[in-house]
C-alpha cells in the first residue's frame, strides 16, 4: 500500500498530465516554510527550461490546474515557484485514523534487498572495549531500519577468533600450567570437558601477556610460534581454542544482550579462513596474484586513485593469512551461503583503507558479482569527557561493560524513589542503555562526540531518558482511560493546530526513515522522535483527556495518543531502545 504522500505525488502527477504536462515523476518535498504549506513541489524550474517558460508561469498553471478539485486547503506560490500545498483536515483526519488501523503505512519500502550486515567484530579472549560500543548500536538500528522498511537482514558477530590474541592467552596459561595435556604432543587420551579457565581468568591472563610479549621478544616469538601451532591445527590447542571460545563466546553474549544488540549468525573469522585454500586456487588460476618478496600480493591500485592503495598481502612471507586475507574469504563464504545483494560493513574511520583493499580485490577477482554492493559504513570515535581517546583512571583501556555500569549508576537515580529492588535494577539497565544509544545516535555517524554519563541521563532535553519518560506517560494515559471505560476508537476532531502539526510530523516520517536509510545514519531519527515528543508532549499540557467532557474530542485526543504512542515505540525498537512499564 503506497503512503499517504505517495498517493498525493500520484494524484498531482495525474492532474498535470491531464493539463499537458508530461512528467515522470512528482516529489514533495517537506515544507522548509510551514507558514506557507505543509508540503512544496520544486517541479516548475525544470519544467519552465523544458517548455521555455518562465517558473512563475508555469506554477500558476499548475496550480490552476490542480485547485479544481478543491482538494486541498491552500495551494499558492511562493519565490520563484515554489508550489506550497496545504492539506485538508479531512485527509489528514483520515490518515491518523488509517495509522490507527495500521501503523505500518509509516514504513514499507519498496525493492526489498538481502543485505548481510558485519557489526561485531568482538575479539574473543578479550573484553569488548568502548570501540565496539558505535558498531554495535550503528548496526543494529540500521539492521532493524532495514527490516522495518521491508529488507531481509542477517547480521553476523564476526568474532575476532583466530589471532594472536589467543595464542598470547595460550602461551600464558601453558607457562603457569605446563602439566595440561593440551601442551603434551604426545597425549593420546581425551581432553578434559571442562575449560581450564573462567573468563575471568581470560581478562586477567590477555592483558598480563600482552603486556609481557610488548617488553620480551622472546616471550612475543613464543607466542606467534604457538599462534601459527594452533592455526596449523594442533589438536590439542584446538581442543584449548574450544574452551576459550565457548567461555568467551558466553560472555561476548551477555555484553550483546545487555546492549539489546542481536546477531542471526556467530561466526567468526576462523569460519571465513576455512575458505582460504580454496579460494587462493581460485585467485591464482585467476591470475591475479603476484609475488613479492616471497609473500603473495593482489595489486589494487588504479589509475585515477588520489591517495596510495597497497596491494592486498594475501600470504605473507612466512605463510600464515593477512587481516584482508581473511576478510576476502569472508566474502568468499558469505557470496557462497547467502548470496546478498549487499554487505554492510560497521568499523571505526580508521579501517577504511583496509576495506578499499578488500573490496577492490573482491571485485577485481569477481569474488563478488557485479549485482553485489559492498559497502563500509564508518564512524567517529566516542571520546571521554575531556575530548580525549576514553582511558579508565588508571588509564587502562574501558571496557565496554564498565562504561554501561558508569551510564546505569547515573541511570538509576533518575527512577522514582518507590520502585525498589531486582525491578530498579532492571529499569536501571534499560534506561542506561537508552541512554547510551541515543545519545551515540544523535550525531552524524561520521561525528566524534564525547560521553558524558550525567548529560546522557537527564530527564530533560535531547536524551533517551527524556523520550522513555513521555513515551510511558502516554501509555499511562491510555491505560488511565482504559480504567475509566473510556471508549475511543476514532480521531474525528481537529481541535487546534497542536494537532496539527503533530499529524503532519506524522506524514514526514517517512522521508525522515527514507533519508536516514539512505545515509545510513541515525541522526535524523533521533531528530525526529524528539520533535514529535516535544509536540506530543506540548499538546499533552495543553489539555486535560481524562477530564474533557466532549466525549468525541476526547475520543479523538486519546486515538492521537495511540498512534503516537505506537509510532514512538517502532522508531525507539529501531533504535534497539526498549521501553519500561515504568521508570
Ligand atoms: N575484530 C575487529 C576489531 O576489533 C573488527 C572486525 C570488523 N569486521 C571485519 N569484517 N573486519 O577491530
Amino acid at each position: 500500500m503506497k503512503s499517504f504522500i505517495e498517493n498525493e505525488e500520484k494524484y498531482i502527477k495525474e492532474k498535470m498530465a491531464e493539463c499537458g504536462f508530461e512528467v515522470e515523476e512528482v516529489t514533495l518535498n517537506i515544507s522548509s516554510r510551514p507558514e506557507f504549506g505543509d508540503y512544496q513541489y520544486n517541479g516548475a524550474m525544470a519544467l519552465a527550461k523544458k517548455y521555455g517558460k518562465n517558473p512563475r508561469e508555469i506554477a500558476t498553471e499548475i496550480v490552476e490546474c490542480i485547485k479544481k478539485d478543491n482538494k486541498y486547503k491552500d495551494i499558492n506560490i511562493a519565490g520563484p515557484g515554489f508550489i506550497n500545498i496545504t492539506f485538508s483536515d479531512e485527509e489528514l483526519i483520515k490518515h491518523v485514523n488509517d495509522l490507527n488501523e495500521n501503523i505500518n503505512l509509516n514504513y514499507q519500502t519498496e525493492n526489498p534487498k538481502k543485505i548481510f550486515m558485519d557489526y561485531g567484530g568482538a575479539n574473543v579472549a578479550k573484553a569488548l572495549h568502548v570501540g565496539h560500543l558505535r558498531s554495535a548500536n550503528i548496526g543494529e538500528a540500521l539492521k532493524r531500519l532495514a527490516v522495518s522498511l521491508g529488507n531481509e537482514a542477517i547480521a553476523d558477530a564476526h568474532l575476532g577468533d583466530w589471532g594472536r590474541p589467543i595464542g598470547l592467552v595460550m602461551l600464558e596459561i601453558k607457562k603457569r600450567n605446563p602439566e595440561l595435556p593440551y601442551f603434551d604432543e604426545s597425549f593420546e587420551g581425551e581432553y578434559p570437558e571442562v575449560s581450564p579457565v573462567t573468563n575471568d581468568d581470560l581478562m586477567e591472563l590477555y592483558p598480563y601477556a600482552s603486556n609481557k610479549a610488548k617488553e620480551d621478544e622472546s616471550y612475543m616469538e613464543e607466542a606467534r610460534v604457538i599462534t601459527a601451532k594452533f592455526q596449523d591445527g594442533d589438536k590439542g590447542l584446538m581442543a584449548l581454542w574450544h574452551h576459550i571460545m565457548n567461555v568467551s563466546k558466553t560472555d561476548i553474549k551477555r555484553i550483546y544482550d545487555r546492549l539489546n544488540t542481536t546477531f542471526e549468525v556467530w561466526e567468526g573469522e576462523s569460519d571465513g579462513n576455512k575458505y582460504i585454500p580454496e579460494m587462493i586456487e581460485y585467485l591464482e588460476e585467476k591470475n591475479i596474484v603476484e609475488d613479492s618478496q616471497g609473500a603473495r600480493i593482489i595489486t589494487v591500485a588504479e589509475s585515477n586513485d588520489d591517495h596510495e592503495v597497497p596491494p592486498l598481502l594475501l600470504v605473507k612471507s612466512n605463510g600464515s593469512a593477512s587481516y584482508e586475507t581473511t576478510d576476502l574469504a569472508c566474502i568468499w563464504e558469505r557470496m557462497k551461503l547467502f548470496n546478498p545483494n549487499e554487505i554492510w560493513y560497521l568499523t571505526d574511520a580508521r579501517q577504511a583503507l583496509h576495506f578499499e583493499q578488500v573490496f577492490r580485490a573482491a571485485r577485481k577477482s569477481e569474488i563478488v558479482n557485479e549485482n553485489t554492493k559492498l559497502e563500509f559504513i564508518p564512524f567517529g570515535t566516542m571520546n571521554g569527557a575531556d575530548g580525549k581517546p576514553f582511558k579508565t583512571r588508571d588509564g587502562g583501556v574501558m571496557t565496554l561493560e564498565a562504561l554501561l555500569d558508569l551510564a546505569k549508576l547515573e541511570c538509576e537515580k533518575k527512577i522514582l524513589p518507590n520502585i525498589t529492588g531486582e525491578e530498579r535494577d532492571s529499569i536501571a539497565g534499560l534506561v542506561s542503555v537508552a541512554a547510551v544509544k541515543y545519545a551515540d545516535l544523535i550525531p552524524f555517524r561520521l561525528t566524534d562526540y564525547n560521553f558524558d554519563p550525567v548529560k546522557f541521563s537527564d530527564l530533560q532535553g535531547k536524551t533517551g531518558p527524556y523520550l522513555l519518560y513521555s513515551t510511558i506517560r502516554m501509555k499511562s494515559l491510555l491505560k488511565k482511560a482504559e480504567e475509566a471505560n473510556i471508549e475511543y476508537s476514532t480521531f474525528t476532531t481537529m481541535n487546534s493546530s497542536i494537532e496539527r502539526d503533530i499529524i503532519i510530523c506524522m506524514l514526514n516520517l517517512r522521508s525522515v526513515l527514507t533519508k536516514s536509510i539512505n545515509t545510513k545514519s541515525l541522526n535524523d531519527i533521533t531528530e525526529y522522535l524528539y520533535k514529535i515528543t516535544n509536540l506530543y508532549n506540548n499538546f499533552y499540557s495543553n489539555n486535560h483527556v481524562l477530564t474533557e467532557e466532549n466525549k468525541e474530542l476526547q475520543a479523538s485526543w486519546l486515538t492521537l495518543t495511540k498512534v503516537v504512542y505506537e509510532n514512538n515505540l517502532k522508531l525507539l525498537n529501531i533504535l534497539g531502545i526498549e521501553v519500561p512499564e515504568r521508570m
